[in-house]
């Protein structure tokens, strides 16, 4: 049934999917031996009785045919695919249980297994299932915490002076000492707990955290694991010094990356990674099932969407793996370095458009339905430009490489000209926008976007700080989004895609409209909120984004971590604390729900889960760049003056005389 999925050739139908099953442990790569492409594709074909994933078959088709078709990343990928992790059905397998009677792929109600992360096991080791626990403690403290919510919510204060509340921490519980000799209060035991409760594990090894683990809702896909969502509990575990989890995430999610490109398959392109996977488990025969690692690269997520973000994502946290760790084997290793150049190759390869931002659909990242994001957002451009920095640091460099490095070294350059110069929005700017002249046709045009004044929303020029300013949500043809996004905005400090002066502006701005920015809960996703018929036109009618809620203005705490990296990064740690301190003294009483709705993030999100990993994993990662602000330091980048110095054009033999950075305004350096 699996092997028929998986040689099914395109036939307008989704494509197979790729399931891929414990046995490809570290240990069968290690002996891997090089062999050439051939041999390997001989190999695959005369083997019948193990069956390869779609990895595998993409890869014996793009060495039987025209591997240009694939668009492979450079000459030295054939000798990097030899030492790929082949994909194998586990012949070892497990029985679950007796009751276990279908012949195919087969959901047992795995759920999160419920284990310290000190309970580091050896992927050899005898498979282990566990299924869903009791958890009779953790049930009655929910309803304990839920009596605690509603007098907390009816104490609430004002909407208005939500700063001078925030400010007041009582109700946390004073700190102890932990194994680690830090200061741990009830609030961080009990999120630790949780991060624990929500691990997954996949041949009894934790590879991830589950999205939420709320069982008074259905779980759709909160039970998966979601790339972007462990990022911070990857960050907390590696602050703790519990490395392993992060570093079978890594190899585990290389492995689900997409390797092939069907045309008109609605599968991924090359070099895609999912959105997220769950572990699964699979009926071989009558005796025997066995887990399996089953991708979703949006094909069955709501929306089908394609996340953009999860590859860049995925090239941050290597990075940070190595920087906190200290272990730099890990990105030097010839599997890590050939996915991370795919993920490159996805990104810098050449489409219709002639911007250095990158071009996505709406929906492509967090935001992860229709919001009015599509083009050219703020928050994919941030995190690709971190993506670059981070590779800049992590690809190797030899001649099958050094193309690849030109192309990132030409895009940074390139990319922070392009958002420094034309995402920047403050009164000066907003005043030259107001007198623009339209219709100008040539390469010095001043308006280059033709933007009309009159889009200019009215909330907007009461609400800029003299003092602050802000990077614009989106940038295309007669059109600028105006909207505020934190996480686009918090990346482009965290990374010096912003000049120093405009990092700066961006924090004034944070701490000048605290209210809106922050207010009952950090943080808002974006401001203002879209209504009435923006809300209509923009999102479709989305109930789930009516205004002030989820994604339209909703507050999110997981945003709390990157806050903090990112007023560490600019000396303003004491910004990070107090909203820590109001994150800190609500989200355990409310359970640690996913966001928050109204204006100033006053109540539990309409649809919110609760227990939602990100939100707690956000809240343990900024306390312990609080106690130790260098390692904060250590993720963030500072300006590189020699990405400022390269010009992509200087660079270019087409002789176009004219560079659009001469006839750019402001000064990219300040
Ligand atoms: C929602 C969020 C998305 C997140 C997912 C899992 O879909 O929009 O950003 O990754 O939930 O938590």
């Amino acid at each position: 049934m699996i092997g028929t999925n998986l040689i099914s050739i395109c036939s307008m139908k989704p494509s197979p999917r790729m399931l891929i099953s414990c046995k490809n442990s570290s240990s069968f790569l290690a002996r891997c031996h090089p062999t050439t492409p051939r041999a390997m594709s001989n190999n695959l074909s005369s083997t019948n009785n193990i069956h390869y994933p779609l990895r595998m078959l993409g890869f014996a088709r793009i060495m039987n045919g025209n591997h240009r078709a694939f668009r492979l990343p450079s000459s030295r990928y054939f000798s990097h695919l030899t030492s790929r992790p082949q994909i194998f059905r586990s012949p070892a397998a497990t029985r679950i249980n007796g009751d276990v009677t279908t012949a195919t792929v087969n959901e047992l109600g795995l759920k999160p297994r419920k284990s310290s992360v000190n309970d580091k096991k050896n992927l050899e080791i005898e498979k282990v299932y566990i299924k869903t626990d009791n958890g009779i403690d953790e049930k009655q403290l929910v309803v304990e915490k839920s009596a605690d919510k509603e007098s907390e919510l009816e104490a609430g204060g004002e909407e208005d002076n939500a700063r001078s509340e925030n400010k007041v921490s009582e109700g946390v519980a004073a700190p102890i000492i932990n194994n680690n000799g830090e200061e741990e209060t009830d609030v961080e035991r009990e999120a630790w707990k949780l991060l624990q409760e929500a691990l997954v594990t996949y041949c009894d090894t934790p590879v991830g955290t589950v999205a939420a683990n709320d069982s008074s809702e259905e779980s759709l896909n909160y039970d998966q694991v979601f790339i972007r969502d462990f990022i911070p509990s990857a960050l907390a575990f590696l602050l703790k010094g519990e490395n392993e989890i992060v570093k079978n995430f890594l190899l585990h999610t290389l492995q689900l990356q997409s390797w092939e490109k069907t045309v008109d398959c609605y599968s991924p392109g090359q070099g895609l990674m999912p959105a997220s996977f769950k572990v699964k488990t699979m009926q071989v025969d009558e005796e025997k099932v066995e887990e399996v690692l089953d991708p979703d690269f949006g094909e069955s997520a709501i929306g089908r969407v394609a996340p953009v973000d999860s590859g860049l994502w995925w090239i941050i946290l290597l990075r940070a793996y190595g920087k906190l760790t200290g272990d730099y084997s890990l990105q030097e290793r010839v599997d890590v370095q050939t996915g991370l150049e795919m993920i490159l190759n996805l990104c810098l390869t050449d489409g219709f458009d002639m911007f250095p931002s990158l071009l996505v659909t709406d929906g492509s990242c967090m935001i992860d339905r229709r919001m009015g994001i599509h083009g050219h957002p703020l928050e994919i451009q941030a995190l690709f430009y971190s993506a670059l920095r981070s590779a800049r640091e992590m690809v190797k460099v030899d001649d099958g490489s050094k193309n690849l490095v030109r192309e990132i070294n030409n895009r940074l350059s390139a990319l922070s000209f392009h958002i420094r110069e034309y995402y920047w929005l403050d009164m000066k700017k907003m005043n030259e926008i107001y007198r623009y002249k339209t219709e100008e046709y040539s390469l010095d045009a001043t308006n280059k976007f033709n933007i009309y004044p009159e889009q200019i929303p009215l909330w907007l020029m009461d609400w800029v700080p003299q003092e602050g300013g802000y990077l614009i949500g989106n940038l295309q043809p007669a059109h600028m989004d105006f909207r505020f996004f934190m996480l686009g905005n918090l990346w482009s400090f965290v990374s010096s895609l912003g000049t120093p002066k405009q990092n700066k502006s961006i924090l004034n701005l944070i701490e000048a409209k605290w209210d809106d920015l922050v207010g009952h809960m950090p943080l808002k996703i974006c401001y203002p909120a879209l209504e009435s018929e923006e809300w209509r036109i923009i999102t479709g009618s989305d109930p789930k984004n009516t205004p002030w809620s989820y994604h339209n203005g909703g507050s999110w705490p997981t945003l709390l971590w990157q806050f903090t990296l990112a007023c560490i990064k600019m000396g303003r740690t004491e910004l990070a604390e107090d909203a820590v301190a109001l994150a800190e003294k609500r989200l355990p009483v409310d359970s640690w729900p996913e966001y928050y709705d109204t204006r100033t993030g006053k109540f539990i999100g309409k649809q919110a889960r609760l227990y939602q990993t990100w939100t707690l994993a956000g809240f343990l990662a900024s306390k312990m760049f609080l106690k130790n602000p260098e390692t904060a330091a250590m993720l963030c980048w500072e300006e590189d003056l020699e990405i400022l110095e390269t010009c992509a054009c200087a660079l270019s033999k087409s002789g176009r005389a004219k560079c659009s950075r001469d006839a750019a305004k402001s000064q990219i350096l300040v």
